[in-house]
């Protein structure tokens, strides 16, 4: 299947460290602006018992799941040990104020 790109947002929708989501093409995906600028975008369902990412605590690019508190990364969707496990992270693109997501 071809790579699908499309605008999921706008950069200043976003606050820094909380989480924001967006139904993309039937895809719940979780939008983060971190720290240092960067927005990440997640699947937005936590791989232990479906947890909602986009409600959990951001620390530098890690989201704790705010139901039993697994760390996941925004970089690469996997789950930091002792936990283990992934969860799909999405190639975001700024251009200006737009955010774009690959499906
Ligand atoms: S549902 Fe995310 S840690 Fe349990």
């Amino acid at each position: 299947m071809q790579a699908l790109k499309l605008k999921v947002a706008e950069k200043s929708d976003l606050i820094e460290r909380i989480g924001k989501t967006v139904a993309v093409q039937g895809q719940e995906i979780a939008l983060f602006l971190l720290e240092d600028g960067t927005v990440r975008a997640v699947q937005n369902r936590c791989p232990h018992k479906g947890g909602s990412l986009s409600e959990g605590m951001v620390s530098g690019d890690h989201v704790f799941c705010p139901l039993h508190d697994w760390k996941i990364s925004l970089c690469d969707g996997v789950v930091q040990a002792p936990d283990t496990g992934c969860i799909k992270a999405y190639e975001v693109t700024i251009e200006g104020n737009d955010i774009f997501v690959t499906l």
